[in-house]
C-alpha cells in the first residue's frame, strides 16, 4: 500500500453502480483509496456481491436486529470505527443518518444525489425533475448533514432533460455522470483539497 492510499467505507442499499464506480476507478484510474468496507441495511442488495467478487468485506447488518435507530446507527459507528477510514460514501443508502452518526465523522461523510440540489431532493428526484418540466437536472455530491440532501455541494454535473425522456431515460443518462462524478469529489476529499466554509466548499488552489 503506497503512503497516498486511504481508506473508504461504502454505504449501499441497492443494485451498487456507484460502488462498482468506485472500485473501477481504485482498480483502472488511480484513485488512491482502498475500499475498507461495504455495508448494506439490504440483505439482498446486489452491491454486497458486487464487493465480494472484488475481495472486499461486505457486511449486511440487519435493522430487525436492533431495537431501534440509535442502537443500529451505533452498531455502525463501532464498525466503520474499526476500519480507521479516512471518508464514508453513501452510494444508494437509503436510511435516513442520525445525527449520532453524522457527528461521529464530521466532514467525513459525502453522497452522491441524482439532481441539481436544492431542486429535487429526498425520493424520486429524476420523476420530480420531469414533472417540474425542467430542461437541464444532473447529480449533486455533497456533504451529508442531518438534513435531507441538504449539505455543503462538492461537485456537480449538468445534464439536458429531453422532451421525449421518461424516468428511465432520463435516470440512466444521470447515472452516466454520476459513475464519473463520484470517483472526482472522492478524490478531492481523500487529497485533502477542499476547504469548507458554511455552506460553501472550495477547491484549494496550489
Ligand atoms: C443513485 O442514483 C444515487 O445517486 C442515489 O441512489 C442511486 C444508487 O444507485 N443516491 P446505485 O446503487 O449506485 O446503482
Amino acid at each position: 500500500m503506497g503512503s497516498q492510499e486511504f481508506k473508504i467505507a461504502v454505504l449501499v442499499s441497492g443494485r451498487g453502480t456507484n460502488l462498482q464506480a468506485i472500485m473501477d476507478a481504485i482498480e483502472h484510474a488511480g484513485l488512491p483509496a482502498t475500499i475498507a468496507l461495504v455495508l448494506s441495511n439490504k440483505k439482498d442488495a446486489y452491491a454486497l456481491k458486487r464487493a465480494e467478487n472484488h475481495g472486499i468485506e461486505a457486511v449486511f447488518l440487519d435493522p430487525k436486529s436492533f431495537s431501534g435507530k440509535l442502537e443500529y446507527d451505533q452498531a455502525m459507528i463501532d464498525l466503520i470505527k474499526s476500519k480507521s477510514v479516512d471518508l464514508i460514501c453513501l452510494a444508494g443508502f437509503m436510511r435516513i443518518l442520525s445525527g449520532e452518526f453524522i457527528h461521529a465523522f464530521p466532514e467525513k461523510i459525502i453522497n452522491i444525489h441524482p439532481s441539481l440540489l436544492p431542486a429535487f431532493p429526498g425520493l424520486h428526484p429524476q420523476k420530480q425533475a420531469l414533472e417540474c418540466g425542467v430542461k437541464f437536472s444532473g447529480c449533486t455530491v455533497h456533504f451529508v448533514d442531518e438534513g435531507v440532501d441538504s449539505g455543503p455541494i462538492i461537485l456537480q454535473s449538468v445534464v439536458p432533460v429531453y422532451d421525449s425522456d421518461d424516468e428511465e431515460k432520463l435516470s440512466g443518462r444521470i447515472l452516466e455522470q454520476e459513475h464519473i462524478l463520484y470517483p472526482k469529489a472522492i478524490r478531492l476529499c481523500l487529497l485533502n483539497q477542499l476547504t469548507l466554509s458554511g455552506k460553501k466548499v472550495m477547491q484549494k488552489k496550489h
